[in-house]
């Protein structure tokens, strides 16, 4: 059975990390529930990426916890490849293999890590291909998909290891305009879907349709936590005002 909604999946307790002498997370808590989708925005260098990577262990943190479905993160080995399956992961490079097929990129893992067959995983690669709309590009490299079609590419590779949870950055920022809805409209069905969902993104629409909360991050602190609604109408803090100044009038 699917956990209620008030389930939580990730916890994250007191994290700290530090670049040298750079604190890039500073006493981070922050709860993730099953089903939720939590946008989390703010200025660059405020350690956005750096807390979703410490989620899926892509970064050591130096203090505190953080636990998925009740599980400490793993130090490495064979627990670690399991999370890194349990935890999608879409950047905003998209990261598919080149020489590597769009059928290929989206059955690789399922078939390696999830030991599946050729069949099942070609299967269900196709019904995933289907839902993010570029079936009929399978057999093609990446370098002959355009930005949006290979991004969407991504989200279908990271769903074939049937995560519990998806993380992510700046999906659509290294989009041109034109292609960035095609994207955020596959996000939006995931999470009306119910998919667990952390997404660093400034793109205040999809936070407005999709997100259940807004974490707003800056100096590498969560300065405010909110609904969109709450956030973008009434943000409590200078430094959430200033920022929602600067890109909501681009
Ligand atoms: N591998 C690293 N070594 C040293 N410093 C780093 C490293 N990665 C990130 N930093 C620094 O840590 C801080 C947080 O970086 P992070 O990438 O998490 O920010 P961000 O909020 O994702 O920014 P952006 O919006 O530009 O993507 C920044 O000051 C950055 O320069
Ligand atoms: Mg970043």
């Amino acid at each position: 059975m699917q956990g209620s909604a008030t389930d939580p999946l990730v916890v994250i307790d007191e994290v700290n990390k530090h670049y040298g002498d750079l604190h890039v997370l500073k006493d981070i808590n922050t709860t993730v529930r099953r089903g939720e989708v939590v946008v989390v925005i703010g200025p660059s260098g405020s350690g956005k990426s750096t807390l979703c990577r410490a989620i899926n262990r892509l970064e050591t943190i130096d203090s505190g916890t953080i636990t998925i479905d009740g599980k400490k993160l793993p130090e490495e080995g064979k627990g670690l490849a399991q999370l890194r399956a349990d935890v999608g992961m879409v950047f905003q490079s998209f990261n598919l293999f080149a020489h590597k097929t769009v059928l290929e990129n989206v059955t690789l893992g399922p078939r390696q890590v999830r030991g599946m067959s050729k069949a099942d995983a070609d299967k269900q690669a196709m019904q995933l291909l289907e839902r993010v709309g570029v079936a009929n590009q399978a057999n093609k490299l990446p370098s002959q998909l355009s930005g949006g079609q290979q991004q969407r590419v991504a989200i279908a590779r990271s769903l074939a290891m049937d995560p519990k949870l998806i993380l992510l950055d700046e999906p659509t920022s290294a989009l041109d305009p034109e292609m960035i809805n095609e994207v955020l409209e596959v996000m939006i069905g995931l999470a009306k879907d119910g998919m667990t969902m952390v997404v660093v993104t400034h793109e205040m629409g999809f936070a407005r349709k999709a997100a259940n909360r807004v974490l707003f991050m800056a100096e590498g602190e969560i300065v405010e936590e909110a609904t969109p609604e709450q956030f973008f109408s009434n943000p409590q803090t200078p430094r959430a005002k200033d920022f929602l100044s600067k890109i909501l009038t681009h």
